[in-house]
């Protein structure tokens, strides 16, 4: 990528709309990634394989894999938790996969029913045989919902503990929205030490109006991925309070002519899932 240049990663089909609290129909999902797939995104985060019970809102993630037009230079990612995820992933044609763990040991048991160590240990397989690049999430890598703060020197070793199972890429959430500037400084000052900026993504949520400023700060440390969702939809059903991600609209302003992304493009698929949302909520 040339200097200066910002990637945005979609992951408003599975981050957005895992959060939904009615299930948005395959053929809306559908249709939203393929108006996404026009936009100029490399990569969109298309759904999760993860246990239909915890997250019944992409129980159809195989239906909308097969149903998708696939761009191509575009990368279509899948979440799985497990090997299970995997093979579905697989069977479904995802072109990279990203497995999710955590700072936080709670947060851990709450999103995953496994502690960290656990989650690395069914990692290990994954990454091991996933045939296809594979991203590590660190959830809670700021404040954790049931804990409170986090600091940086537990981030590290989760963080080095996914490279050393052989991620691609790792993406560093602030998956309650509450991180400030200062924290985003010091614990990517301190990543940057274990793994090159290339190799790094920034996943900021949204509370209280941080998120840009997050991203700024991190863009100017050298971070060139950033995580957001068309409209700012999303959360973590298993975070309480956990906001939508930064919209992705906003780090186009935010890095006005460093992105790929065609604005008015953009605005067409945030339409889809918007318009759709607006009418579900007029019928109550
Ligand atoms: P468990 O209940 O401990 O596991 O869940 P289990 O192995 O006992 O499985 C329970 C049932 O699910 C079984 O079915 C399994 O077969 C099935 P049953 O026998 O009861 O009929 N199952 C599966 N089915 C389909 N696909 C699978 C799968 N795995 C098991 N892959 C588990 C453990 C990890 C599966 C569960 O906790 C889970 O799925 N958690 C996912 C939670 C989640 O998706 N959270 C949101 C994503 S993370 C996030 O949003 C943060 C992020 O955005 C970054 C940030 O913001 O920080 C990434
Ligand atoms: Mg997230």
């Amino acid at each position: 990528m040339p200097a200066g240049r910002i990637r945005i990663v979609e992951v408003g089909p599975r981050d957005g709309l895992q959060n939904e609290a009615r299930f948005v129909p395959t053929e809306v999902k559908i249709a939203f990634v393929d108006a996404l797939s026009e936009c100029g995104f490399e990569e969109i985060e298309v759904s999760s394989f993860v246990s239909p019970k915890w997250v019944p809102q992409l129980a159809d993630a195989a239906e909308v894999f097969a149903g998708i037009r696939r761009k191509p230079g575009v990368v279509y990612m899948a979440l799985v938790p497990n090997q299970a995820g995997l093979e579905r992933a697989q069977r479904a044609r995802a072109d990279k996969v990203a497995v999710f763990t955590a700072a936080s040991e709670t947060f851990s048991r709450r999103n995953t029913n496994a502690s960290i160590a656990e989650t690395l240990e069914r990692f290990r397989p994954v990454v091991a045989n996933a045939g296809r690049p594979v991203r590590g999430y660190v959830s809670t890598a700021f404040h954790c919902p049931f804990e409170g703060p986090i600091a940086p020197v537990q981030v590290l070793p989760v963080a080095q503990a996914l490279l050393d199972l052989g991620c691609a890429e790792l993406s560093i959430g602030d998956t309650i929205g509450t991180a400030t500037p200062e924290e985003v400084q010091r614990l990517f000052g301190q990543l940057l030490d274990i793994c090159p900026a290339d190799r790094l993504a920034a996943h900021f949520h949204d509370t209280y109006g941080n998120a840009v400023t997050n991203a700024r700060t991190a863009a100017r440390l050298g971070i060139a991925t950033f995580d957001s969702s068309a409209g700012g939809i999303g959360g973590c059903p298993y975070a309480p309070g956990a906001p939508g991600n930064v919209a992705t609209e906003a780090l186009l302003a935010a890095f006005p002519g460093l992105t790929a992304i065609d604005p008015t493009r953009l605005a067409k698929a945030a339409g889809v899932l918007t318009q759709y949302l607006s009418t579900q909520s007029g019928a109550g």
